[in-house]
């Protein structure tokens, strides 16, 4: 097949290490793994609890930008790139987590998944991300950003009642992001945290002097 040998060369330049599979996202604190655990386990109990692959939920995480395969000898540059376009593009910030919903509609589920409220802060760091991206000579995304953190994935068509989970807590604090390596083994994904990217500080938490500082 045509498209067999750019997969395969792919491949090869991945177990070489050459180039590595990499995502930008909000890595969740062990609380909120906990309470995505639990969630996981209610929906997993219900009538159709097995119609979905369930993520382990120490991989849970929030895409704000998928990278693919990227050249293990770009990625420096491409963390200096982020982190200058994430200084000043959000301020650290709390959302929301809300209770399951079919992703991307309920018509043609995929996933289920979490949805982040409010989604704008989350839209800005997708966006400075994109910038970072494209600068470093990936293709531009064609799907528009929609914050949300997959609890798993169909099988089929089948979904189970997603009515009436909480995740507890719901209070998602986003102080930094999360440069991530990505590593598909025959058991399922395994990710692992490169580098971590801070945040500015919200208004309110900066220091005083600097706020009365004149220009
Ligand atoms: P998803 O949870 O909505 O499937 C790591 O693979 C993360 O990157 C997943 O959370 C996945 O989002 C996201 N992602 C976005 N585009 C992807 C792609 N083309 N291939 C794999 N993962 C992708």
């Amino acid at each position: 097949m045509s498209h067999d040998e750019p997969v395969t060369a792919d491949l090869s330049a991945r177990r070489e290490g050459r180039v590595v599979r990499t995502f930008f996202a909000l890595a969740l604190p062990e609380a909120h793994r906990e309470g995505l655990a639990r969630a996981i386990a209610e929906l997993r109990s219900r009538p159709d609890g097995d119609a979905v692959r369930w993520v382990r939920p120490v991989n849970a995480h929030l895409t704000l930008r998928f990278l693919g395969n990227v050249e293990a000898d770009a990625v420096p540059e491409l963390v200096e790139r982020a982190r200058q376009g994430l200084e000043g593009a959000v301020a650290a910030t709390v959302v929301k987590i809300g209770e399951p919903f079919p992703f991307p509609s309920a018509q043609r589920p995929r996933v289920v998944a979490l949805p982040a409220t409010p989604e704008e802060p989350l839209t800005r760091l997708a966006e400075a991300l994109e910038e970072v991206a494209v600068a470093s000579g990936l293709a531009p995304e064609r799907r528009g950003f929609r914050a949300h953190i997959t609890l798993g994935r169909l099988r089929g068509r089948r979904l189970p009642d997603l009515d009436a989970v909480v995740v507890d807590p719901s209070e998602l604090p986003v102080r930094e992001v999360t440069l991530y390596r990505s590593d598909l083994h025959r058991d399922g994904a395994r990710y692992e945290p490169l580098v971590k990217l801070p945040l500015g500080r919200a208004a309110d938490e900066r220091s005083p002097q600097l706020s009365t500082e004149k220009d």
